[in-house]
């Protein structure tokens, strides 16, 4: 049986830097992230019989992603599995700070589950897809979506659906390669920076209840204050590493520029950024055309995506 599923990715605002078990790939802290809807990945998945795993990424025979992804199915299906043939899809940068691994982990668990038999629930599912990549659990949920690290396993809810809170992501590319080292040899490297490390892990509960209160008060200026405080901290513990880990390029920093410059204009937006030097603006959806449009304005960057909220993983039908 061959099935498909697309996932979107999600950005985190409260966010998730550090493994308590890297085995295990259990996450340190908490985080809390939106799912967009306009960018996606779509898994296909079929145990065909075939001699091995087969990967296609947009058309291309893709090897060297090829381990990562046979493993996830080994945990999905069982290792006495038989080979696969899986097809992704992508209609945005893949390994470039986008989140393509979340959308990617989570539609490939939900694709691989059906296609080996199994009918899981979504907390299944995310406790599958965060062992492949921790942020994948989250794109399981639409919305805002908190995730929970426990001692032995990972708690994952949608905490507002998408039309509960409708906000708009305008995201400003300003690098196309893939980065130069992965999120999870970059966390490795910053957790034996053991002092501003444990620093940030003991925080980032406070950090949770205040990103959590204001989803739940719906106060544009908390979650703005937190997003972006929790943002630029992360990037701190990396710089603090040893070997310092910097993914900004000068137009990371010209997009800061721009946003602070529209909320000096009275313009509710904040940024945040992850493992990648993009930047991820987020505002209420009337502004979104005038942030999109600063940020296209803006020295260095290269192509500029919108989106809204979105929904979790969905299985899609045979066209
Ligand atoms: C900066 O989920 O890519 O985007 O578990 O090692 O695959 P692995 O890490 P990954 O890390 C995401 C880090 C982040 C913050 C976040 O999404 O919470």
């Amino acid at each position: 049986m061959q099935v498909t599923s697309q996932a979107q990715p999600n950005i985190a605002l409260v966010k998730y830097w550090g493994k308590r078990d890297a085995d295990r790939n259990l996450p340190a802290t908490g985080s809390l992230s939106v799912t967009l809807d306009t960018l996606w990945t779509r898994m296909t998945v079929e145990f065909d019989g075939g001699d091995g795993d087969r990967l296609y990424v947009n058309g291309q025979s893709a090897p060297s992603l090829l381990s990562r992804v046979s493993r996830c199915l080994d945990t999905v299906a069982g290792r006495g599995r038989s080979g696969a043939c899986i097809e992704s899809e992508c209609n945005f940068p893949i390994a470039a700070g986008l989140a393509s691994s979340a959308s990617s982990f989570a539609a490939l668990v939900q694709a691989g589950s059906r296609a080996s038999g199994q009918s899981l629930d979504p907390l299944a599912l995310a406790r599958l897809a965060g062992q492949a990549s921790g942020s994948a659990a989250r794109s399981l949920y639409g919305g805002f979506v908190e995730l929970r690290a426990g001692d032995d396993e990972i708690d994952v809810a949608s905490i507002a659906a998408p039309d509960e809170w409708p906000l708009s992501v305008t995201v400003a590319v300003t690098e196309r390669a893939a980065k130069p080292v992965s999120s999870g040899a970059a966390m490795s490297v910053s957790r034996e920076c053991v002092t501003v490390f444990s620093t940030w892990v003991e925080r980032q509960p406070a950090d949770l209840d205040k990103a959590r209160e204001a989803v739940r008060t719906r106060d544009f200026a908390a979650l703005a204050a937190i997003a972006e405080h929790n943002c630029l901290k992360m990037h701190s513990v990396m710089w603090a590493s040893r070997p310092p880990i910097v993914y900004w390029n000068s137009a990371t920093v010209a997009c800061l520029e721009t946003v602070r410059a529209l909320q000096r204009d009275g313009i509710p937006v904040f940024f945040t950024i992850d493992a990648g030097p993009q930047v991820k603006a987020v505002s209420l959806p009337e502004s979104a055309d005038a942030v999109a449009d600063a940020l296209r304005g803006t020295a260095g960057v290269i192509d500029v995506l919108q989106s809204s909220l979105g929904t979790g993983a969905r299985l899609v039908d045979p066209d």
